[in-house]
């Protein structure tokens, strides 16, 4: 695991794009892994500037989400959807129809994403972390070996996420559907944000602590080219 220390967020999108930008000046066709989530709005920013600077193509990009809430609107507001679109999508000229993110609440929904996902191969996954340990919507507990699935939410992330539904948890949706853990250690190179100091304790217990299913992004540690953006306060405690 290579862990960058910038000095604050801002630089942590700088450095995180370039590796984005390498992956996709390398490959004009790259799969890349999207995350929500504030952490990667700084990485959005750059590539969105970029792009209008003339200087990179997301024409024949296409992506793929980690997460969608279960039984919200894709027009609703805080659906990943709308985030999508409004953090990145709207921005750059990827094309509608090479942009994927889960939905539904079956399994049948479940196999059919990660049926879409096995035709290709995500060449950078791009990821947050939650305050748990969590990537994508892989709480704590879950399989290593799980796929994309239904899940219940943690209570912690129904608390942090309070912040986007009028600071009131019980209008935060109460399952998603996420790519699983082994879907995402599948991605040929993963990119990991972690910002803040609300995160330090999740950042040292994912690069330094024991690999288990309690702190689902200690996985990251058995992948073979995972590279992890942080700013100081989210290093705190390495
Ligand atoms: C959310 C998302 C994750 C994200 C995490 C951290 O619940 N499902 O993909 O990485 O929580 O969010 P943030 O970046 O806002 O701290």
């Amino acid at each position: 695991m290579n862990v960058i220390v910038c000095k604050d967020k801002q630089e942590v999108a700088k450095k995180a794009y370039e590796l984005l930008k390498d992956v996709v000046a390398n490959k004009p066709n790259a799969v890349l892994g999207l995350a929500t989530g504030s952490s990667p709005i700084g990485l959005y920013g750059e590539m969105i500037a970029d792009y209008k600077a003339g200087n990179l193509s997301y024409k024949n990009v296409i992506s793929f989400n980690l997460d969608e809430y279960v039984g919200i609107d894709k027009n609703h507001p805080e659906s990943y959807s709308s985030f999508m679109h409004k953090e990145l999508f709207d921005h750059i000229d990827i094309q509608e129809d090479n942009t994927h993110l889960p939905f539904g609440d079956t399994q049948a929904d479940c196999d059919a994403y990660e049926a879409a996902m096995s035709d290709v191969s995500i060449d950078l996954q791009v990821l947050g972390i939650g305050r748990n340990g969590h990537i994508g919507f892989n709480e704590p507990g879950t399989s290593f070996d799980s796929l994309t699935h239904i899940v219940d939410l943690d209570e912690k992330t129904i608390e942090d996420n309070a912040r986007f539904f009028d600071n009131d948890a019980n209008l935060v949706p109460k399952k998603a559907i996420s790519m699983g853990i082994a879907t995402i250690m599948k991605s040929k190179r993963i990119l990991l944000i972690a910002t803040g100091e609300n995160k330090a304790e999740a950042v040292a217990a994912m690069v330094n602590g024991p690999v288990t299913e309690s702190m689902p992004a200690s996985i990251l540690q058995k992948h073979a080219d995972v590279t992890v953006f942080v700013d100081e306060a989210a290093a705190a405690n390495l």
